[in-house]
């Protein structure tokens, strides 16, 4: 996968004596110091990382860690101070006014912790605004506006305004007004921390539900570290600025990178928080409908398996088909030996609720999304290996 976003170098640092702090912090003093010899703030302290395309990826921190600070970089609500930050390969600290406008309204759309919503409009015109300001018709609005309210789960409260609505049906709004544009990249900064433990465990389960409809590239901030293995693809840990350890959830617990990342996992319960999809082997041979059988054979053989999954024309999943089954046919095509009866496992389970099934599985299951695309495989010892 490309990277999305690329962080290089980044340092944030409030008011205006920058330079002082700049200099202290070549010099090795840490922002804590810096802030009690001269009172200057620094919200980040020379991060690199980079974000693939499509990712779910969460920031995760206590307050005051940085998390906003980092975020705010990405649309340039803070300018850095130092570094750059490219999307998709380009430098947006270097952007002028119009084309910062231009890349919040098309590319980048965020969702902020307290709904930011409009209180005099009703949830269609809230969640209509975005287009509003970008002089789309009021039909194309519409239209727009009313499929991202279904996503979000809100078909029927169109004309309901804010103060009608629980927190949990706000920050719905929230979400539908930023998915409406049709931006890229989502910025989510703790957008369910204000809401109750159960409404934010479904708020949880629908993002990560909407995710199989939606391709895009989400940033997430939370400091509850259940939240962040929940959702995350990856997360990453951050400290006084800087960023203590990145990966997939499993690493955390496999390589904490130092004791402190090792209190901050402490009481995460790992089989209920890891995720098929932070689990599941990406790499495999994926065959076509269409392919020739010679061709399926050799790839098959190739990645010394017995069988391969088979994607139709559209890209969803239709069976999969055996080599022996390959090798005794005379056909060109493979499409009369796809075998469609199976096994699949939604990429959004949680381990601790897929045993069974893999248990009884001889092979490598099928990791689907609901929209019934294969985005990976995954085997009883894949499962165990990132539980030990
Ligand atoms: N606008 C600001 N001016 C000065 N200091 C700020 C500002 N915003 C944040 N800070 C400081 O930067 C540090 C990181 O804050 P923030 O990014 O908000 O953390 P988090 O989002 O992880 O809670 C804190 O010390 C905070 O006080
Ligand atoms: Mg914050």
């Amino acid at each position: 996968m490309a990277n999305k976003i690329e962080i290089k170098d980044l340092t944030l640092v409030f008011g205006k004596k920058k330079e002082i702090a700049l200099e202290m912090l070549d010099q090795g003093k840490t922002i804590q110091e810096i802030r009690e010899e001269t009172g200057i703030a620094i919200g980040v302290n020379n991060i690199n990382l980079d974000i693939e395309e499509g990712e779910l990826f969460v920031i995760v921190g206590l307050s005051g860690s940085g998390k906003s600070s980092l975020i705010r970089c990405l649309n340039m609500l803070n300018k850095p101070t130092k570094g750059k930050v490219l999307i998709d390969g380009e430098n947006i600290c270097e952007y002028d006014k119009k084309q910062l406008i231009e890349i919040r309204r098309k590319k980048i759309s965020m969702v902020f912790q307290h709904f930011g919503l409009l209180n005099h409009r009703s949830v269609l015109k809230n969640v209509e605004y975005g287009l509003e300001v970008q002089g789309i018709k009021e039909a194309e609005r519409k239209e727009k506006a009313l499929k991202s309210i279904e996503l979000v789960g809100l078909s029927g409260w169109e004309n309901y305004f804010p103060r009608q609505l629980s927190g949990g049906m706000k920050q719905r709004v929230g979400l539908a007004r930023a998915l409406t544009n049709d931006a890229e990249i989502l910025l989510m900064d703790e957008p369910f921390s204000a809401l109750d433990p159960l409404i934010r465990k479904d708020m949880q389960a629908d993002l990560l539900g909407m995710t199989d409809y939606i391709d895009k590239t989400i940033i997430f901030i939370t400091h509850d570290m259940n939240e962040a293995f929940r959702l995350g693809d990856r997360a990453a840990l951050m400290k006084d600025g800087k960023i203590v350890q990145v990966g997939k959830p499993a690493e955390f617990f496999e390589n904490p990178a130092n004791e402190y990342v090792e209190r901050f996992i402490e009481d995460v319960d790992k089989s209920r928080i890891l995720r098929v999809k932070t689990v599941m082997r990406k790499n495999m041979y994926l065959a076509k409908v269409s392919d020739n059988r010679e061709t399926v054979i050799k790839n098959i053989e190739s990645n010394d398996r017995g069988y391969c999954y088979v994607n139709d024309e559209n890209n969803k999943l239709l069976g999969f088909v055996e080599l022996e089954k390959l090798k005794d046919s005379e056909d060109d095509n493979i499409s009369k030996l796809v075998d469609k009866n199976y096994e699949e496992i939604n990429r959004n389970a949680f381990l601790s609720e897929i045993w069974t099934k893999l248990d009884e599985s001889a092979y490598d299951v099928a990791v689907t999304d609901k929209s019934n695309r294969i985005r990976g495989i995954i085997s009883y010892a894949d499962a165990v290996a990132a539980l030990s």
